[in-house]
């Protein structure tokens, strides 16, 4: 077999991992996020079934296994199904992951499933219905909740929540969670609020530093994971008593970065070396045929040398993302 460049950069990270956002646009309203809700702001011209299968394609030709569908809400997208049955089907993936705000899960949870996804983050910032509501503008955490079960129904065996950790919103709800997963075999990630163009003021009043769990969780008897080989920058503690875990991911703390193993590219085909800090480089012109395989692959090896070693948010440099809605967390 020909020997394949495996996508690598110039500080010995590689990126088995492809975060992939499909659309924009969401239904919900997360206060740190879309707090006016999604408004359409230029035309909306997202990649193409085709051009999704190629760009997938040529990251799973430099050795990507890992695909994450994120949006905005992946599941707004009427093709959807569609899409995750095709990236499915294209033989070196491993995993199918998506992330999703939870939207009418009971009834879709199955046709996920049967389309191929084969992981999910559902986002629930709180597991009280008022407070849920708050911070997402959306009465829906029992159905989110039930959307969960059904999941395990359906044959997912990796379930994962996404909670923002919220100072004065949902920091009193940690016990909440731990007891939450104890007779479950999910894991909770806790999020470090991040701050983005649009979030500063939200920023200054609920930034908590994930050492707020960390601290909790070593109070309780909870350990530290040792990590797996491959796994990103997320912290995962256990505990013997619980069939759940918690983790913690903490884009503030120092050595973060160093564990990136992750490439973004965005609803329009841009790639984006890090979260934050830069516009992307359009790939699209090399997604309208098959033939333009291997000259995408130079492409993206090419950028590689672009990728710097850690983002600048230290420094307050939020980079030009307005909010996560636009390149998908
Ligand atoms: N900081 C941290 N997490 C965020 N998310 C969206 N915006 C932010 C932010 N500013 C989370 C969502 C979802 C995931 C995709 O990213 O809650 O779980
Ligand atoms: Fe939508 Fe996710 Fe943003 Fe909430 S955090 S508004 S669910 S894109």
């Amino acid at each position: 077999m020909k020997d394949v460049p495996q996508i690598a950069d110039n500080f010995g990270r590689r990126f088995p991992y492809l975060r992939l956002s499909i659309t924009d646009a969401c239904n919900f309203r997360c206060s740190y996020c879309l707090p006016d809700g999604y408004k359409k702001t230029s035309s909306e011209n997202y990649l193409s079934l085709e051009e999704i299968f190629r760009l997938v394609a040529a990251f799973v030709g430099l050795g990507a296994w890992k695909i994450r569908l994120t949006g905005g809400e992946p599941t707004v997208r009427p093709d959807f199904i569609e899409i995750a049955h095709g990236i499915s089907k294209i033989p070196g993936i491993q995993k199918l992951a998506f992330t999703t705000n939870g939207y009418r899960l009971p009834e879709r949870a199955k046709d996920y499933f049967d389309a191929g996804l084969n992981a999910i983050n559902i986002s629930i910032d709180s597991l009280r219905p008022r407070k849920f509501e708050q911070i997402t503008g959306h009465n829906r955490l029992g159905e989110i909740l039930e959307g969960m079960q059904e999941c395990f129904r359906s044959g997912f065996k990796t379930v994962k929540i996404n909670t923002v950790l919220l100072k004065g919103m949902n920091d009193k709800e940690i016990d909440d969670f731990i007891d939450f997963v104890a007779d479950k075999p999910i894991s909770v990630r806790f999020i470090e609020l991040m701050r983005t163009g649009n979030n500063g003021n939200y920023f200054a009043q609920h930034h908590l530093p994930g050492t707020y769990v960390t601290e909790r969780l070593l109070q309780l008897g909870w350990s530290l994971k040792p990590r797996e080989e491959g796994a990103g920058p997320a912290q995962e503690f256990k505990n013997s008593n619980s069939m759940g875990t918690i983790g913690l991911i903490a884009p503030y703390s120092e050595d973060f970065c160093k564990t990136c193993n992750r490439l973004r590219v965005s609803a329009r085909g841009n790639l984006h070396l890090c979260l934050f800090g830069e516009g992307g480089y359009s790939l699209r012109q090399l997604l309208q045929s098959d033939d333009q395989q291997e000259e995408l692959q130079n492409k993206i090896l090419f950028l590689m040398n672009f990728k710097k070693s850690t983002h600048f948010l230290h420094e307050g440099n939020t980079g030009i993302t307005p909010h996560l809605a636009s390149i998908g967390g």
